[in-house]
Parts: C-alpha cells; structure tokens; sequence
C-alpha cells in the first residue's frame, strides 16, 4: 500500500542525482532474497543487497549462463563470486531455486546443479540472501541476521572463493573440518571454468602461495606475527593495516576488513603473468595497490640450491655466505640454475658448526620444515645444532619484539627462494661450519642495527636542539627589526603577455569543470582546457581566498613571461578580471615528476635513459635561471611536483609564485617568510632564512635522490624508522652499497658507472654547509664527465626525519610557512 510513494521518491532521486557519483538513496524496492517457490529466473532479474553493494543474477553468453555476483555499483560488470563456473547451464531457461529444507539450486529441466549438500539438522523454513558484504547466504528464514555468528548460516558463497577474495571472506583453512578456500584463476576473462593458477594458504607454514600446475611459482614467506617474510609491504605498506592472519587449532587464514574509505577492494589472481595476484581498490578506476611477483627474485628459486636474490644488486644472485657457485662458469654468465654449495661441509659429530645470521630475509622454501611454538631463539639454536639434519633456523613469531619466539628449523641440504631486503625481511640463521663461520662476517647483508640507533638518537637530538635555538634566533632577530629585506625592484608594468578574456578560459576548461582538474598547486587548483579547436593549455587559477596569492601571482607573472628556455614551463597569458587571476600555461600531457615518480602502480615508464635525461634537463633549467638568463633567479620551491614532463619527457621547471630576483652581484639574502617545501629546503634556509643559489641547489640535490630511489625524501627508509631519503642514502654510500638505492623500477640493466655518478652528485649537493655544494655549471660539468674525480661528498644536512614538523601530512606536497613574519 504504502510502497509506491516509496518507488517514485526513490525514482526521482535517482534523476536527480548527479551522474557519475556512487551514491545511491537507501530505500530500495529491490529484493534480496530467495524463498522456496520463488525462484531467481534468468530473465534479468537480479538480486540486490540491502545497501545496494552488491548484486547477484545470471550472466554469461546466450548458451552459456552462470550465476554470479558482482558490484552493483560499479557500471563495468566485476564478477567476484561465480556460483556454477564449472558447470554453465546451457539453455537460457535456468532458474536458482532453494527447498524448504535448505537445499539451494540451479535447473533448467535438463541439468541441476546442487550448491548447498543438505545441512544437518535440515532447515525448516529456509531463504537465501545476499547480503550487503557480498556473502550470499542460506539460513533458517526466522533467524535474525544482523547479530548472526557467520558459521551459523546454513551455507554461505564465502566459503566457496572463485578467484577473488573479498573483504570478509577467508582464504585458508578450517582444521577441524580439513575444508580449504582457496582462489583459482579463470580460465579466460569469458569463461571462469578453472585454470591451473591457485593462490592457497600451507597450514603447516602458515604461508600463501602462487601455484601454476604443480609447480609452485610464488611464495610469501611465512607468517610471522607480524607479516609474511617475503612481503614487505606488510610492515611499510600502510593500505596493509587492514590484513588479518589468524593461525590457531581450528583455523589457518589469511583475510582483511574493507577499509574506511571504500568497501571496493578485492585481491584477485590474475590471468596475466606479471601481475599474478593483484590487490586493487575502486576509486573511479580500479587502482592495483599492490601485485605479485614485482621483479625476478620473486620468481621461485630465482637463484637455485642456496642463492639469495637480491634485485638491487646488478648480478641479482648471491651465494648464501659459506657457499661458492656450485658452477662458477655458469654462474658467473648469469644462469643460477645450478646455484651455490658449501665451502666447508658441515661437522656435524664433533659438534663444531654455528649459525651465522642473514638478515632481512624472505625465509627460504618451508616445503621440509619443522615448526615449534613457544620456544625461546636460544633453545632453537640448541635443538638445530643437535640435529644433524638441520641446515637452519628462525623464529617463529617476532610480534612481541626482540629476536622473537618459537622456532622453524629446515631439514633441507638445499635452502631454496631465499630473498634479501632493504628493509621488511626476517633474520634467517644458517648452519655453517666452524671453518667458514670465522670468515663470514657476523653481518652479511644488512647494517648494524644498534649503531644505526646510537647514530640516529644523536641526529634527532643535536637537530632538535638546532632548530630550537634557530627558533631563538630567528625571534631575537625579528624583534630587534634591524633592516626589512629588501624587494626586487619591480617590473610589474611591461607584461607584454597576451591577456585572454575570462569568457574564454571559462569555455576551455568546461566551466571549471571537476574533469578537468589536473592537480592543486600552491596557490589554487590546476586545469586542462582547450583553446579554440585543439590547443590544450593549462590553466592555474588563483584561490579567491589566498591574499597572498595575488603577489606570489604577480611575481611569476613577472618572472615567467621574460624567461625562454627548453626547460622552463612557457607561460602563454594570464587573465584577471574581477575576482579572478589565472596563469596560462602551454599543457604538459606528461603531468608532474612525482605523479610518475612516486606511483608504484605505473612501473615501466621510467627507465634509467629517462630519468637521466631528466636529472640533466632540470639541471640545464636551473642553470639558466642562475646564471644564464637576464636574471640572477632562486626559484626557493624546487620539487618533484614543480617539475612538469612535456610528451617527450622533457622536464620543465614550474611555479615560480616564490622565486626571487637577485641584482648582478647579490649572492644571499635573508627572509623573515621562510616559505617552501619540507624535505627540500636546506638548513641554513629552514634555520636561518637564509637562501642563495646554493638552498636550489640543496632542493635539485633532494630531486637527484628522488629520482634515483623513486622514494620521498620525507618518508623513512631505514628499519629504525628515523632516517630520512638522504640520511638512508648517506649511509649506504658510507658502506659502498650505493646501488641499494637504486629504485626497484628501473630495469636492468642500467649504467652502473652513470648512477653512482648520479648518487654522488646528488650527494654533493646536499651537504651541509652551503659552501661544499657544487654550483648548477660544475653539476653539469660533472654530469657530461666521467664521474672518476669527484669530489667525496661529506655528510648531508638534515639526515633525520625531524619530528617537529613531521605532523604534516606526509602524503600530500605541504608548503610550508615557518616564522612568519607581521
Ligand atoms: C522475470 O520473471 C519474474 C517471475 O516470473 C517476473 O516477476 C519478472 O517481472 C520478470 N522480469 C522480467 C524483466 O521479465
Ligand atoms: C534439454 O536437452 C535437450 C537435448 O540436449 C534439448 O533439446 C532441450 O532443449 C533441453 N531442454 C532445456 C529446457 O534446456
Ligand atoms: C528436502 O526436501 C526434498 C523435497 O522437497 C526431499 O526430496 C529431500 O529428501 C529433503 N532433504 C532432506 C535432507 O530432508
Ligand atoms: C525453475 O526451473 C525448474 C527446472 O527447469 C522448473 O521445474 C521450475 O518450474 C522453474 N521455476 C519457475 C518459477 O520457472
Ligand atoms: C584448492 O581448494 C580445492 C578445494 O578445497 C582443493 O581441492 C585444492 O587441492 C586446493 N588447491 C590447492 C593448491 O591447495
Ligand atoms: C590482469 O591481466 C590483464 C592481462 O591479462 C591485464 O590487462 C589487467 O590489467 C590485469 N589486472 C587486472 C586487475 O585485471
Ligand atoms: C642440492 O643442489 C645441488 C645443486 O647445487 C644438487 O646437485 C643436489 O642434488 C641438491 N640436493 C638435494 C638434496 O636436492
Ligand atoms: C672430528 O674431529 C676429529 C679430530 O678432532 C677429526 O679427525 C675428524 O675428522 C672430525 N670429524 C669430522 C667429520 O670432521
Ligand atoms: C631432526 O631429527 C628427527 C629425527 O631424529 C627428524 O625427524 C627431523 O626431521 C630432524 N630435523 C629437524 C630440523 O628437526
Ligand atoms: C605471537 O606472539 C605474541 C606475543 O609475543 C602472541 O600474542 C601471539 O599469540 C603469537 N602468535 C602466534 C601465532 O603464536
């Protein structure tokens, strides 16, 4: 009676809605529910779960239908769960029906295809629904589902995963009942019959696993409290936070909780053999966040009996230490297949072998393993000693901290998969005998931890003190008020730049439009439009709320419109009128460096050839700004995200709202507006106010890391989670393991002499005190020379992650206004 005022206001909403956006009204008059003797009919009727997430019905080709369920939201159908994929009903005519007794199926007359095997005691009064997580479930129709235990349902799709896991769902086992739930690859992206690719859970190792055949190619390592060995994403990774591994009598699984921005994730084994297993989340497009195998060393055995990979390295394999090539020839020409042996064979009577530790390790192959809970490190160490088919050791579970607990012993001669990281892996133990443990370093891969503490809590002190008394004098100063800094004359009046009609810029960008957004600078957001038929500008238009922004606006006005050069943005016109003032760029299809640099998802752009022509061409931008142009300019706000890419690759430098004009023989000058970005401002800038050429060159330093590491100088790279980009590159330059550094995206091989040239320079050019740095024509000096005779870079500023400005953001570009003045 009262449902068709509901239908009609649902109706008009849904009309006035804004196209494009997820959001549904709530109130529905869809069903979600099957009931004995009304079926589902292959007639495009569809099941809808109450908060209209989810929709279940038939789907397929004309004689090949199966059910399914998939995002209702989402307008490009997303098949998670298929009911009958083996079995498609072939006649069009089927229809998905339960009994009262809870017997749920799909019949065309010709075939039935029983889902649910009849549940002990039998449901009396049973219905199916699909609820609002996806889980279709089969339960007694006058139980109340809300507060409903899931292992009470009857029978429910969760445990019965096709090639996708969902939020909610499971992938492992349940004990007591030997039942497993595992994901199985589709055979084709039309027909979801199994193939022979299956991600499933070992429950003696508590691990997951890529299978092809019956072939393992992929493991993660096992789980220990913390994470799997092999990812170590889980421990930096922050989308990770949501995962769950529950390991007890009853059930071994590996699941995670939607996260709190969108229930649209799912982790799926792909069809494609370089994104095997792919964990993807919805947000306008499907965005992979993370997949497996990301480079060679995940691939199984990469290196054979008793190799680690190690992709950072340029001769990806190593020889566990106390091992040789069993086949140096071979090895050295790059086929591993025949891996590594021992120096000394182990001693076992007499008992004379130890352990040496390999650090941060994905734990080798767990196929002959012995597991024990509750154990100290100590007593595994003992029971592997005495045991003569022990080759090694780790613990168990290292959530509570220290060395860990329980202990995994390998009864293996050959130790296979093994994997170093930078950071993320296990400590691995490994049985050596007496002979070769005196020659192996204690340390083999990875650095000593506690010094690297006892180094860090000194930087993080004397730089907390630095920057508190640079806050005092900075104070002092600003009260005592000696002299204003001086502006550069200005030039405001001869803007002989063609001024375009705000009409116009209106009609190219669509009004502003959401679509057209490219990016947020500084000042205001950033557009795309078109001008007349094809010419694509960009638009950057003023915030009407910064006051500030209209000087900044006037200054690159200013600035922009008498500078040429290849590796400068072109600035094509402005346009203010009325409350509007925008700057018209020539459009850089390419976007910004840190959009490419940064975004794990879009690995093969960036090769080493690229990158190198990009450290170059800001280099020669720079350059011109310096020293070349009419102008001595400091552009105060070199970043990743000012540096724009044309279609070519070519960098050009952007947003010069905060560069400043020196006259002819000014080399410094002195701000009570520090203004900039954290992470790439040097420390006589931060500390004092104090900027040159050489506070640019401290920035392009910063820059050269980035693109080396494709990592952020702001986030923490070290596993005692203090360093900086710099302080992490410093001391892997200090330990001559410079290629570390090297960005895992890069692509083999590259130029081993050129990078570490790279590294150097940018080395240089961070250092501490402003006088050490290089000027931009001895930068490209260096960068067309050899590399053989420069300089030794000393120790950067600013090697540690401050915590005083750390409350930032730390995903988002800040910029950044420390000590303003009045
Ligand atoms: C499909 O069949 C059901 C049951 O006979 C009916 O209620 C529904 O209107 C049909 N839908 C379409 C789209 O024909
Ligand atoms: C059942 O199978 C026969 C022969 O395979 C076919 O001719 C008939 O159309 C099918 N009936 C239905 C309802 O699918
Ligand atoms: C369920 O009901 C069907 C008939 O509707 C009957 O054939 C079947 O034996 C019953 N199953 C159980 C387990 O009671
Ligand atoms: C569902 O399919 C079965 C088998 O073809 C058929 O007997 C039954 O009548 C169908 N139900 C409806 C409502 O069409
Ligand atoms: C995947 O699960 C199915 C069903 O439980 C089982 O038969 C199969 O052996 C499993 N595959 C692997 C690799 O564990
Ligand atoms: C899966 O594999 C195909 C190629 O086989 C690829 O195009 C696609 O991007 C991959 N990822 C997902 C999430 O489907
Ligand atoms: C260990 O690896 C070597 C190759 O290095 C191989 O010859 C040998 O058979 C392997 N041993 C076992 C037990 O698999
Ligand atoms: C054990 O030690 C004795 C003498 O110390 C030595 O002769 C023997 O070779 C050793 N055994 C092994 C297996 O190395
Ligand atoms: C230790 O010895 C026992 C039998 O003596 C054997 O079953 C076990 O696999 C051995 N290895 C380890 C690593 O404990
Ligand atoms: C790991 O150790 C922690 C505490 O040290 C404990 O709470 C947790 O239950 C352990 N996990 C397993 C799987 O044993």
């Amino acid at each position: 009676m009262s449902s068709s005022p509901v239908i009609n206001f649902s109706f008009l909403l849904c009309f006035l809605l804004i196209p494009g956006t997820l959001f549904f009204p709530t109130i529905t008059s869809s069903i979600d529910t099957i009931t004995p003797g009304e079926p589902l009919l292959d007639n495009g009727t569809t099941l809808i779960s109450a908060g209209e997430n989810f929709e279940l019905g038939f789907f397929g080709s004309k004689n090949k239908r199966y059910v399914g369920i998939w995002y209702h939201k989402i307008p490009v159908q997303t098949i998670v769960w298929v009911a009958n994929r083996q079995r498609p009903i072939t006649s069009g005519f089927g229809n998905l029906s339960i009994t009262t007794n809870g017997t749920l199926f799909i019949a065309d007359g010709n075939s039935t295809i029983i889902l649910s095997p009849p549940s002990s005691p039998p449901l009396t009064n049973s219905v199916a629904q699909l609820l609002d997580n996806g889980n279709f479930v089969l339960r007694e129709s006058s139980s109340q589902i809300n507060n409903e235990p899931r292992s009470s349902f009857a029978w429910q799709s969760f445990d019965f995963p096709t090639d996708t896991l969902i939020p909610g769902m499971k992938l492992g086992w349940n004990l007591k009942s030997r039942f497993n739930r595992n994901l199985t690859e589709w055979t084709s992206s039309s027909d979801p019959a199994p193939s022979d690719n299956v991600v499933a859970i070992d429950f003696h190792n508590h691990e997951l696993f890529l299978q092809s055949g019956t072939t393992k190619v992929w493991r993660s390592g096992p789980w220990n409290g913390l994470q799997f060995s092999g990812i170590p994403e889980m421990k930096t990774g922050d989308w990770f936070t949501n995962t769950i591994f529950v390991a007890n009598e009853d059930e071994v699984f590996f699941s995670y909780t939607p996260d709190a921005s969108s229930i649209y994730t799912r982790l799926v084994v792909n069809q494609s053999v370089t994104q095997r297993l792919v964990w993807i989340e919805q947000s306008n497009i499907w965005n992979v966040f993370w997949s497996v195998p990301k480079d060679q060393c995940d691939n199984m055995a990469k290196c054979g009996p008793n190799g680690v990979c190690n992709p950072n390295n340029v001769a990806i394999c190593d020889c566990l230490p106390g091992f040789r090539p069993s086949s140096p020839t071979s090895w050295s020409l790059g086929d591993w297949t025949d891996g590594c042996q021992r120096k000394t064979a182990l001693d076992c009577r007499n008992r004379t072998d130890g352990f040496v530790p390999v650090r941060q390790t994905k734990l080798p192959d767990t196929s002959n393993t012995v597991v024990d809970t509750g154990m100290s490190l100590e007593q595994c160490a003992a029971l592997c000693l005495k045991n003569c088919s022990c080759t090694a050791y780790a613990a168990a579970n290292i959530s509570g901290g220290g060395d860990g607990i329980g202990c995994i012993r390998w009864a293996t001669s050959n130790l296979t998969d093994i994997r170093a990281y930078t950071d993320g892996g296990q400590d691995l133990y490994l049985r050596l005998a007496a002979a070769d443990l005196s020659s192996e370093s204690n340390d083999y891969f990875l650095y000593q931890k506690k010094k690297t503490y006892i180094i860090v809590i000194v930087v993080v002190l004397l730089a907390s003190i630095l920057l508190a008394s640079a806050a005092w004098y900075v104070w002092k100063r600003k009260k005592r008020s000696t002299k204003a800094f001086h502006e550069e004359e200005d030039e405001g009046k001869d803007l002989d730049l063609p001024i375009f009609d705000l009409a116009t810029i209106i009609d190219a960008t669509n009004n502003f439009s959401t679509d057209n957004k490219l990016g947020q600078g500084g000042f205001g957001p950033v557009y795309r439009g078109i001008l007349g038929q094809e010419k694509e500008i960009a638009v950057k238009r003023l915030s009407k709320t910064s006051a500030q922004g209209i000087d900044e606006l006037k200054n690159e006005v200013r600035l922009i419109a008498k500078l040429q050069h290849r590796n400068l943005v072109r600035l094509l016109g402005c346009c203010i009128q009325g409350e509007e003032s925008m700057l018209i760029y020539e459009y850089m299809p390419n976007r910004s460096l840190d959009a490419i640099l940064f975004d794990k998802a879009r690995p093969a752009l960036l090769d080493w050839q690229t990158r190198y022509n990009i450290i170059v061409g800001i280099a020669r931008g720079l350059l011109y700004l310096h020293e070349d142009s009419r102008f001595r300019i400091i552009h105060r706000d070199l970043k990743a995200s000012n540096i724009l890419l044309d279609k070519d690759m070519n960098p050009k430098i952007s947003d010069f709202g905060m560069a400043r004009i020196f006259g002819g023989d000014q080399t410094e000058a002195n701000t009570r507006r520090v203004v900039g970005t954290y992470g790439y401002m040097s420390p006589e800038y931060v500390m004092d106010g104090v900027f040159s050429m050489k506070s640019d060159v401290f920035s392009f330093g910063v820059l050269v890391l980035e693109i080396i590491s494709g990592k952020r100088n702001r986030e923490v790279y070290d596993s005692t989670g203090k360093l900086s980009l710099l302080g992490y590159a410093w001391s892997l330059f200090k330990e001559g393991k410079h290629l570390e550094l090297v960005d895992e995206l890069i692509g083999y091989p590259f130029p081993i002499v050129e990078v570490i040239k790279c590294i150097k320079i940018g080395l240089l050019c961070v250092q501490e005190l402003p006088k050490d740095r290089p000027t931009m024509s001895s930068i490209l000096l260096m960068l067309g020379g050899e590399g053989d005779n420069l300089l030794e870079p000393r120790e950067p500023g600013f090697i540690a992650i401050r915590g005083s400005i750390e409350t930032e953001s730390t995903k988002h570009e800040v910029t950044l206004t420390i000590f303003e003045g009045r």
